[in-house]
């Protein structure tokens, strides 16, 4: 078990040493004596059974038969799709039902004083818990993070423990998308002293930055479980991103509370950080605030809180400025999928994502709609994401028969502050929303749950505005007419966006959700600029003959309330007051398939497909996002003789692009007024096609797409060909099939097998065909327009692993990666 542990500082210990104690228990992986703290991954050899299983809450149920497994865990994923599974086609078309986990632990007897705590960072769905029998409670929500205490029910010395879990996700349709089913985020141990900073127990804010100094605010709950009487002295450092102590505060003899166990004890202090480095998008600077709790001479407590220093403000009529610079929010929505790991966690899959997304110059990301996994926020703080952190799709007003709804008038209080504990320390949040698309804005509820949502937030944290993402902005919305909201924020509508200053006046706005715009990957349907918005019915695919489903890539469909990724970009950009947008969606999505046509059961939404390859669009936000050269010309160039193409390119950093077919000029393009691509339209013919940029005269990039022969070889290319072996490492492997002569073959749907040798194993399969009904966990996958993906997970064994990729007909493949 991966344990992360602080080690016991003795009073009167120097702050220098108290850091060196710190840092070297940060890279710890063992319990140390002196621990105070330990925070345990609790995710492995637990036992797991599908079906419904009531005895299993007891602590000696035999459960040998069990499947063994570690989590995060989605069963769903790993089911067969079909059309007949209740969840729908909407849910992904994989199965639900009811699942149990157990899992068997001792704790050493030297510990009976210390406290136990078991936190879940979310569960799908309606999730209840034992420990040695004894219920501990339930949680309908499926994303909020919860914790039990374990202490009073716990055994120490050999005798062992066991925790029941029962995950209840039999009643569905419960969401409007995939949501996976299970344990599918992380648990873990957390081990205490009687007196310690609470869960989610610090807030830090900055309530004056300027480039001199910057004041931090740290408020700390202190939770004293025992009733002990007495002081405590509470220290806190602020180290600087290379570890160097940069401010501290101690507050002496505080008076513990008592009169009831478990009360709390609050703390405030006030620091400044001198010359601080500001967190931006492009310099995600982060300092660390260590709070220590001492007792009796003693450190009791340790525990860490992130803190980026940054300003911002949203301004009616100049838009979005961070550190006091203007600037767009370039976002886009996702769910939480991770496309064939279904909404099984891992964080080296959920960076993958976020690095696609920053190398298309995206700044920004909506949680739709739903807390995420913790892991989504540390790595956004990390990497520099302007995150809308969004809590409820729904209120009490149902969207699926079995939602969550139907939890709301229980749960919404607790589930929204415990939301904003969990997540208002990290610097990557920005904008809170309350809800998507709430069927109360349409009546007088709307204004009422509003402003009690609202006053919620407020009371936990008053530095983010608060928005909603409406979908129908008119001036009578009671959910805008509660008054409540600091932000504007609409989905769609982008027709509207030039009269939103007069019919809104005053009002700060955010494109919370825009474009939903359909696509897949790879395919084309002429011509490229003649837009199909959604024609008649919900179920007919857009382009006449598309029976496989598919959908043009040309940036030329959209359904009927959004609009293609330019026309919603041109009016984003033009305007200040628009201060940015979250684009539906970055990644493609499991479930809300549109058209409504089975077997289509994952979305066509995304700029990037479920397996992670961009489709074109991804480029023209980078020429536009990004200062990277981009000079991205399609489509491919296998097509009948003399049919007349359509041939677009992106390109930024150059005035013109001259194509060429086999060396004759088809003519110099150059982008006029708010372009942002320009077109050809020639006949077909086999050969090259060749694009040239040029600034000044001067070549500035050169791209050349050339007809495909037939499928001869496969290539494979791994992301990464060195990871971890921490058993949770991933690589992802793009598979290529190519012609002899190294053309992508552009429409190749090679069925290719799989082989591993060494410790590492296949997590999932895929090639971001929408209608493909093959499992994403089989040794094999079928290519679709030239590529597929397997994704390998290290083990927890170093050494070399090989990849080998075959298929019937062509040359194979292999990789080899390192695992260290
Ligand atoms: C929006 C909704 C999203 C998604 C999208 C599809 O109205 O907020 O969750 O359903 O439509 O276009």
């Amino acid at each position: 078990m991966q344990k992360t542990t602080t080690p016991f500082l003795p009073i009167g210990f120097s702050w220098a040493f108290a850091f060196l104690l710190l840092l070297s228990a940060s890279s710890c992986k063992t319990t140390e004596k002196s621990a105070v703290r330990e925070r345990t991954d609790f995710t492995k050899n637990w036992s797991f059974a599908l079906g419904e299983n009531a005895g299993a809450k007891v602590a000696n149920f035999n459960d040998t038969q069990w499947r063994k497994l570690n989590l995060p865990h989605d069963w769903s994923i790993e089911g067969k799709f079909d059309e007949k599974h209740p969840a729908s086609y909407n849910g992904g078309a994989l199965p639900g039902g009811t699942g149990w986990y157990r899992k068997a632990f001792t704790l050493d007897a030297k510990d009976k004083d210390k406290l136990f705590y078991i936190d879940f960072d979310g569960v799908y769905t309606n999730s209840e818990v034992w420990v040695n029998g004894q219920y501990l409670g339930k949680r309908p929500n499926g994303y909020i993070s919860f914790r039990y205490d374990l202490t009073p029910y716990l055994k120490f010395g050999p005798e062992q423990n066991v925790v029941a879990v029962k995950v209840d996700n039999s009643q569905q349709p419960n969401s409007r998308w995939y949501s996976g089913s299970g344990i599918y985020r992380n648990v873990w141990l957390v081990k205490t002293s009687p007196v310690h900073v609470d869960q989610w127990g610090t807030f830090v804010t900055t309530p004056q930055v300027s480039e001199q100094s910057a004041s931090v605010a740290i408020t700390t709950q202190v939770r004293n479980a025992r009733q002990q009487a007495g002081n405590i002295t509470l220290r806190t450092l602020v180290y600087d991103a290379q570890g160097r102590e940069v401010a501290k505060a101690s507050s002496e003899k505080v008076a513990l509370k008592t009169g009831q166990a478990n009360a709390l004890t609050e703390v405030k202090q006030n620091l400044t950080v001198s010359n601080p480095t500001l967190w931006s998008v492009e310099q995600p600077y982060l300092y660390r605030v260590v709070t220590l709790v001492e007792q009796n001479g003693k450190v009791v407590d340790n525990y860490e809180t992130p803190l980026g220093i940054r300003t911002f403000n949203f301004d009616a009529q100049k838009g979005f400025t961070l550190n006091g610079k203007s600037m767009k929010i370039n976002g886009v929505c996702n769910h939480h999928d991770l496309g064939a790991l279904g909404a099984a966690v891992n964080v080296r899959a959920l960076e993958r994502q976020l690095e696609i997304m920053k190398n298309m110059g995206v700044n920004g990301i909506r949680t739709s709609h739903n807390p995420p996994t913790p892991e989504l926020l540390d790595l956004c703080d990390k990497m520099g994401f302007i995150v809308m952190d969004e809590s409820f799709d729904m209120w009490k007003k149902e969207k699926t028969k079995f939602d969550y709804s139907h939890a709301w008038d229980e749960w919404h209080k607790r589930d929204l502050e415990d939301f904003i504990k969990r997540d208002r320390n990290h610097p990557s949040v920005f904008i809170w929303s309350i809800g998507n698309e709430i069927p109360e804005q349409w009546a007088p509820e709307g204004t009422t749950i509003a402003k009690e949502l609202v006053n919620i937030v407020k009371s936990l944290d008053t530095t983010r505005p608060v928005t909603v993402g409406i979908n129908e902005p008119t001036p009578n919305n009671t959910i805008y007419k509660s008054g409540a909201l600091d932000l504007f924020g609409f989905n769609y509508h982008h027709q509207d966006f030039e009269k939103f200053p007069k019919t809104f006046p005053g009002q700060k706005f955010i494109a919370t959700e825009t474009v939903s715009a359909l696509m897949t990957r790879g395919h084309y349907d002429m011509p490229a600029d003649s837009i199909r918005r959604w024609p008649k019915r919900w179920d007919i695919p857009f382009h006449d003959g598309n029976k496989d489903l598919t959908v043009s890539a040309y940036d030329n469909v959209s359904t009927p309330w959004g609009s293609t990724h330019e026309e919603t970009w041109k009016l984003i950009k033009k305007h200040a007051y628009l201060s940015g947008q979250y684009i539906w969606t970055g990644f493609d999505y499991l479930g809300e398939p549109t058209p409504y046509v089975w077997p289509a059961r994952s979305s066509y939404f995304g700029i990037v497909d479920l397996a992670g390859f961009p489709k074109d669009v991804y480029y023209m936000y980078q020429s536009e996002w990004t200062n990277k050269p981009v000079l991205h010309v399609f489509p491919h160039w296998n097509w009948q003789a003399g049919q007349t193409v359509d041939v677009k390119a992106y390109y930024n950093n150059a005035e013109e692009v001259e194509l060429f077919l086999n060396g004759k000029s088809q003519g110099v393009r150059k982008k006029q007024g708010d372009d942002l691509h320009v077109m050809w339209r020639l006949p077909f013919q086999p050969g090259t096609l060749k694009a040239v940029s040029r600034a000044n005269g001067k070549e500035v990039l050169t791209k050349e797409i050339k007809t495909a022969g037939g499928a001869a070889r496969i290539v494979l290319e791994a992301d990464r060909t060195q990871i971890v072996a921490n058993g949770k490492d991933l690589s992802f492997v793009t598979v290529k099939i190519l012609d002899k002569d190294g053309n992508l073959v552009p429409r190749a749907d090679n069925l290719v097998h799989f082989r591993i040798d060494g410790k590492a194993v296949l997590a999932g399969v895929d090639n971001g065909l929408q209608t493909s009904l093959e499992s994403f966990k089989a040794n094999h996958r079928k290519a679709f327009n030239g590529l597929c993906l397997a994704i390998l997970q290290a083990q927890e064994e170093a050494g070399t692993v090989k990849l080998t990729a075959t298929s019937e007909g062509l040359e194979p493949a292999t990789i080899i990666l390192h695992l260290k």
